[in-house]
């Protein structure tokens, strides 16, 4: 049997091992993290096979990066990279219940949860994270280490950039744009384009003003 091993002790780990464990088809291994002297000897069943650097030491068939962040998930990619893992070595993890009827390809690393909804000519990139009851519609374009939280809604032609994070129930206006590396927050209405690296919320959506986020940085 095809063996796994997963990077990062998260709840998205803990998710998408219940979607493995239940497909049957892949043998899970153990766990790496950099934290794994915390961890105590096992992890959701798993034994701790310890830090990330360590993915030599054990081997497995393929991997998945299970941490929340998009562009942490990237940053280990990169560091898995270094030691040989290469993107042929990532499993793609879908759940049953995805909706995908035209087949839309779904890039390798990438995780869809339950009741996840494409339609027609999307294309999901690498190492992408998608919660339970998201819906991505027509041309929607979704780049590696993109993560869509619980319930949130695309209209047609929008593109995700790379390591965007949208919140639950976040929803985007057709034809919108969310740069690489922003944040939106949960509830959102996005009417408009996103610039990379800002942090929009709110009904309609903003940015968050200065002050926030010189908050954010000295706190
Ligand atoms: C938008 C977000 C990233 C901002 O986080 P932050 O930078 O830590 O900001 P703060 O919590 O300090 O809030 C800053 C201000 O923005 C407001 N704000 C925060 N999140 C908001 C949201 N989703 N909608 C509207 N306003 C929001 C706060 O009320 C606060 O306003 P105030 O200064 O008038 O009191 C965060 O609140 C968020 O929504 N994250 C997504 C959570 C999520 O969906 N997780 C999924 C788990 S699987």
């Amino acid at each position: 049997m095809t063996t796994l091993a997963i990077i990062g002790a998260s709840g998205l780990a803990r998710e998408a091992l219940a979607v493995v464990r239940e497909a049957g088809e892949l043998l899970p291994i153990g766990v790496f993290d950099d934290a794994a002297s915390g961890l105590g000897s096992t992890f959701s069943g798993l034994p701790v096979l310890g830090e990330i650097d360590q993915v030599e030491t054990v081997h497995a068939d393929l991997y998945l990066v299970c941490v929340g962040a998009g562009l942490a998930r990237e940053r280990i990619v990169e560091r898995l990279r270094m030691r040989g893992v290469l993107e042929n070595r990532y499993a793609t993890v879908v759940d049953p219940s995805v909706r995908n009827p035209a087949g839309c390809p779904i890039g390798a690393g990438s995780i869809l949860l339950s009741h996840v909804s494409i339609t027609a000519d999307v294309i999901v990139g690498e190492h992408v994270a998608v919660m339970p009851g998201v819906t991505i519609t027509h041309d929607d374009v979704i780049e590696r280490y993109a993560t869509l939280a619980a319930g949130v809604t695309l209209g047609g032609s929008v593109r995700v950039c790379r390591g965007a994070y949208l919140g639950m129930n976040a929803a985007v206006f057709p034809g919108v744009r969310i740069g690489a590396g922003a944040v939106i927050g949960m509830s959102a209405a996005v009417l408009r384009n996103v610039p990379a690296g800002e942090t929009w919320a709110g009904v309609p959506a903003r940015e968050l003003s200065i002050a926030d986020r010189l908050f954010e940085r000295t706190s």
